[in-house]
Parts: structure tokens; C-alpha cells; sequence
């Protein structure tokens, strides 16, 4: 039976099966509205899976899935993201050849019947990063790494969400621009944004989360909030180093 309570995002017993290979074997992962919640594994550990069957793009096989009050899973993907649900994909997903404007267009037409406030939403991107604004008219693939995922950032928030999922925004960056992604997803948790950070740099995106879950092999194998999760020896010697 699905619990309904205060959480913003709230995932139970979830699992996926691709064919007859279940990846995903119940999980339970919660999101707090206006907090930064990270999914650490490796790789394969079913990171995305999970990212994906909450949009409804992966073969759900039991569980559900309750975002602001509704249950999401079942739907459509329109209808879960015209909920608020907006997502950095793997790999940033940004378009090559079309312009630092059109991506962003992209992040709001695919989901708005009503584009009348698109402009706003354009100088709304050009403030957060004025470096967008210089480069609008041109193509996103001449973009920097750091400049394309400021894009990749951008164009999903052109729908105010409610909810962020970031997959793996640190993979592929050089140190300095890793650094400064941690730090966007900070400034958007003071904005009150919630997020739901997948990554492998668990160091990193603890520091920067309030609370995490440990995934392998399609499993929690440690959950907690921050500190907890610092402290645990188990989580420490996989992810810090410790002998
Ligand atoms: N479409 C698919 N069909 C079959 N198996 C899949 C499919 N997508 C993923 N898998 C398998 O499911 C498991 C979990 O994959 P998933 O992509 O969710 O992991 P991940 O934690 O995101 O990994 P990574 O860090 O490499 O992105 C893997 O064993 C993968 O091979
Ligand atoms: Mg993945």
C-alpha cells in the first residue's frame, strides 16, 4: 500500500525490469520540498533507472512514485513533467547545432502550451548567467564544457520546477568546472529549489547535499542524512578512501 506523506518526491518499494532483468529491486528514496538529496553508486549500480522511471521512461515493474501530493507513476511523461519535474540528463543532452536560445527554448516549449512569457523566462537564464546572454545566437556546441552545462542548467529550469534531477552533472568536467557545479546546485538550494542529485562523486556531493542514499547493485545500502551518511565506516571506506 503507498504511503502518502509530507515529502515532496517520495519513492516506495520501486522496481525496474528491463525485459526479465530486474536492475532496480525496491527502493525507497524521499525528498524533502526546498532540500538537495544525492543518489550515490557506481557505475551500472541503476542510478539513472531510477531517474528515469521516475519520468516514466523506464519499464516500472512494482512500486510507486508520489510527487507533491499526486502519484506520478503510471502517468505519462508530459503529465509528470508538467508537474514540476524538470531533469539534466546524463551527459548534459545539450544540442549541438542549435543556438545557446534555441536550447533553451527547447526546456520550454516541449512542455508549455502558453509561450507568452518566454522572453521572461530567456532574461531570466541571461541574468542567472550573463555569459549565456553574450553567447545567445551562437551555436551551443562552441560552447566551453562549464558554459555548456550552465545551458544544460538553464534550459531545465525554463519551467520554474518544483523538482531538479541532475544525472551525473560533475561526469566529464575538468576540477575547476566540477567545482562550480557543486556550487549551482548549492545556489539553487538557497533558492529553495529541491534536487535530487545522482552522482558518483560522493565526496563532493555530500558536501553539498542534506541527506543521500547509497545504491548498488539496484539496492540502498546506506541512507541517511549528511552527516550520518559521513560518519558511516561502511560508506567511508567505499567512497572516502578509508583503510
Ligand atoms: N534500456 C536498457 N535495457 C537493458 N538494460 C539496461 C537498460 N538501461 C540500463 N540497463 C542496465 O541496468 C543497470 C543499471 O543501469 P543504469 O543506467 O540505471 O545505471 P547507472 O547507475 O546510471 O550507471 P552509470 O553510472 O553508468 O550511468 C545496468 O546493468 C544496465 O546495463
Ligand atoms: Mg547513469
Amino acid at each position: 500500500m503507498a504511503v502518502i506523506n509530507n515529502d515532496l518526491l517520495s519513492i516506495t518499494d520501486l522496481q525496474v525490469k528491463y525485459g526479465n532483468v530486474q536492475v532496480i529491486h525496491g527502493v525507497n528514496i524521499n525528498v524533502k520540498a526546498g532540500s538537495v538529496v544525492c543518489v550515490l553508486g557506481s557505475n551500472g549500480a541503476g542510478k539513472s533507472s531510477i531517474v528515469r522511471a521516475i519520468l516514466g521512461l523506464a519499464p516500472v515493474s512494482g512500486g510507486s512514485i508520489y510527487f507533491d501530493g499526486k502519484k506520478i507513476s503510471g502517468l505519462a511523461t508530459h503529465e509528470i513533467t508538467s508537474s514540476g519535474i524538470s531533469i539534466v540528463p546524463e551527459g548534459r543532452g545539450v544540442f549541438p547545432n542549435l543556438t545557446v536560445e534555441e536550447n533553451l527554448r527547447t526546456g520550454y516549449v516541449f512542455f508549455k502550451k502558453d509561450t507568452s512569457d518566454l522572453n521572461d523566462r530567456y532574461e531570466e537564464a541571461y541574468q542567472r548567467y550573463p555569459i549565456l546572454g553574450k553567447r545567445r545566437t551562437q551555436k551551443a556546441g562552441t560552447l566551453s564544457g562549464g558554459e555548456q552545462s550552465m545551458l544544460a542548467l538553464s534550459r531545465a529550469l525554463m519551467v520554474r520546477p518544483k523538482i531538479l534531477l541532475l544525472d551525473e552533472p560533475s561526469l566529464g568536467l575538468a576540477p575547476n568546472l566540477v567545482d562550480a557545479t557543486f556550487s549551482r546546485v548549492e545556489e539553487l538550494r538557497s533558492e529553495g529549489l529541491s534536487v535530487l542529485l545522482i552522482e558518483q562523486n560522493a565526496v563532493k556531493a555530500l558536501e553539498v547535499s542534506d541527506s543521500g542514499y547509497i545504491l548498488q547493485k539496484g539496492l540502498v545500502v546506506a541512507s541517511g542524512v549528511q552527516k550520518e551518511l559521513m560518519g558511516n565506516e561502511a560508506v567511508h571506506r567505499a567512497y572516502f578512501g578509508l583503510k
